[in-house]
């Protein structure tokens, strides 16, 4: 992989200040006193006597779960005296968790350590702050950068050029995952382009098959539909410029791509709004839906569930583009066990972290010389072998749903255009609320 490949991880926007708005929907979070979300208790699994590490994630389902647990398995192992434990909030992609982290972090009272995106829902909250970094950098008996992609290390980076997380996966965000048998049955291949889709889709909605599930109770979903619609209609330089200012958001091909937003719409299942995205998932394992479109925790989801008969392809129009995000895990200056902490970064940041931790989680290693097998540990599967080469050949443009490409209020603010959009359907307005936005974050 080259630096110029990752280039556009290095584009960082002005980071603005912003608040963490709460996005809507999400999953079946624990409820704690006063009604707001709560992380479960999973410490009750250590032993008495160890040295607890609370690490709070949004990680509850199948593979997502199974990946975290293994990993901590081993590093209790390696450490018996420390016990390190998921205090998961569910909620797909962090929609209750990362309120809670963020309000416990910044009133100086955080989890050991937490999940978070690289790039700028990790810059914009916690570190180029006007109060001052909350999460302490991290030096190289934590993380050897030089074992990193350039430009992912350049979004883990304070404007100081210190890193302040450790990225332990490469997640694709713009991938289209089908039932093999439904394909085969009604003689489709994966759709290379919109055009292509939509003429599939009516062949499957003749047949009283959904074409495409969502599960959208948490409306970043249906965003992640729109990113890979926008990245089709403007390519990965027109579609990085909208979080650089390069392209603006009134340029017809973003009214095109909302156009064209409003047409899949159509094809979804009714029931979107009541799913999350694993349900989603399951309508396509049931057969009872062709194809979805999600993240590679999708790959997790289906090896969790022990469905094999998936097949994958870029969304329509994505191919040779990498939709990418990472999740992260940092050290935040007021953690309560600064040592335990650290011994678990460095163990997650090792190749040998990452190699037992993706092949659950359905993601890529963010590890350079990782990707191999462990022993006793699950290998990487198909998916995630094409992945890899994908990775490095492929034109990497960031996540805005998953807080790569944009501030997290931007990211909000996008989201809310985009829940009047799917009731009202009004392409002119939400393009203006969109360039409104773009304002908004300073663009
Ligand atoms: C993303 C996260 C993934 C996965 C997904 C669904 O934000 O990066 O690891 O958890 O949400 O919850």
């Amino acid at each position: 992989m080259t630096i110029g490949k990752l280039r556009v991880f290095g584009v960082v926007a002005v980071l603005t200040a912003f608040t963490l708005a709460a996005c809507s929907g999400g999953g079946t979070a624990t409820t704690g006193p006063g009604g707001s979300a709560a992380p479960t208790d999973a410490a009750a699994a250590c032993a008495s006597g160890t040295t607890k590490i609370q690490v709070e994630s949004w990680w509850t389902t199948g593979g997502e779960a199974t990946g975290l647990q293994k990993l901590f398995d081993q590093f209790n192992k390696d450490n018996p005296t420390l016990c390190a434990f998921n205090a998961a909030i569910a909620g797909g992609a962090g929609t209750q968790a990362k309120a809670d982290i963020k309000t416990k972090t910044l009133a100086g009272t955080p989890p050991d350590t937490f999940q978070v995106h690289m790039g700028h829902e990790l810059l914009d909250t916690y570190v180029n702050i006007s109060a001052g970094s909350v999460l302490s950098p991290l030096d190289t008996s934590i993380i050897d950068p030089t074992k990193f992609p350039a430009g992912v290390v350049s979004i883990i980076s304070g404007k100081d050029g210190k890193p302040y997380t450790v990225p332990v996966n490469i997640h694709r965000a713009n991938e289209l995952w089908f039932s093999k048998k439904v394909f085969t049955d009604n003689n489709l291949t994966a759709p290379k382009t919109w055009a292509d889709f939509f003429t599939a889709a009516d062949a499957l909605k003749a047949k009283n098959i959904t074409p495409l599930a969502l599960g959208d109770n948490g409306i970043w979903a249906f965003g992640m539909v729109f990113e890979t619609i926008l990245i089709a209609d403007l390519g990965a330089d027109g579609f990085q410029g909208l979080w650089t200012g390069a392209t603006k958001w009134d340029d017809p091909k973003v009214t095109q791509a909302l156009n064209d937003l409003k047409k899949v719409f159509g094809y979804v299942n009714s029931d979107h709004n009541a799913l999350t995205w694993d349900q989603a998932n399951q309508l396509v394992i049931d057969g009872k839906a062709a194809m979805t479109i999600m993240g590679d925790w999708a790959n997790g989801d289906y090896v969790a569930k022990k469905y094999t008969d998936y097949g994958w392809a870029p969304a329509p129009g994505n191919d040779g583009i990498y939709q990418a995000l990472a999740d992260s895990f940092p050290l935040p200056s007021k953690a309560a066990n600064q040592d335990g902490v650290k011994k678990l970064l460095a163990f997650m940041a090792s190749q040998v972290g990452q190699d037992i931790f993706n092949p659950y989680k359905g993601s890529i290693p963010a590890r350079t010389d990782a990707g191999q097998a462990v022993d006793g540990v699950l290998a990487y599967n198909d998916y995630q072998k094409s992945a890899m080469q994908d990775w490095t050949k492929d034109t990497v443009v960031p996540s805005m749903e998953h807080g790569a490409a944009a501030a997290p209020a931007w990211a909000s603010a996008i989201e809310a255009a985009l829940t009047t959009f799917q009731t009202g359907g009004d392409v002119t307005a939400t393009q203006a609320a969109l360039v409104q936005a773009a304002k908004d974050a300073g663009y």
